[in-house]
């Protein structure tokens, strides 16, 4: 998938209510506002915040944050078909590796992910973003 591509119809409205969740984050260390919507495939819409902590380590990004509401609210069975990001700083900002690490045992390989870049809104199919997701297969 790439910028040209059709979005779903979804994804203005995402990225709309991640902009509304960035305006709840508590970032007094970064500044750094930052916003996650998720699609879920019961038709909920899910939001989350970044939330920071003085020991800079324990900050949780919004779209971990996002995940962890939708799964306490609706089960360990959902799944995600889109992910929208926002931030209030007009600042590039694609999921962080732990983010796209924990949404990927949640999320579709072909959902989209809208989110601020450099050159403008990026939407990349979730595979894109992470290709080779740790999995935990014994033998
Ligand atoms: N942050 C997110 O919320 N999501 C990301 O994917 C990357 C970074 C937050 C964490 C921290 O509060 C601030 O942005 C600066 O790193």
């Amino acid at each position: 998938m790439n910028d040209q591509d059709s979005t779903p119809e979804a994804l203005p409205q995402l990225l709309e209510l991640a902009r509304q969740a960035a305006l709840h984050s508590y970032s007094p260390y970064s500044g750094f506002r930052v916003g996650a919507a998720l699609k879920l495939s019961n038709g909920e819409i899910v939001t989350g915040t970044n939330v920071e902590n003085v020991s800079y380590g324990l900050t949780i990004c919004a779209e971990r944050s996002a995940l962890v509401c939708a799964v306490d609210r609706f089960g360990p069975a959902i799944r995600i078909e889109a992910v929208a990001v926002a931030n209030l700083n007009d600042a590039s900002s694609p999921p962080c590796g732990a983010c796209r690490q924990v949404l990927s045992e949640f999320i579709a390989p072909d959902a989209p992910v809208a989110f601020p870049a450099a050159g403008g809104l990026r939407t990349m199919a979730f595979r894109e973003l992470l290709p080779l997701a740790f999995e935990m297969k014994l033998k």
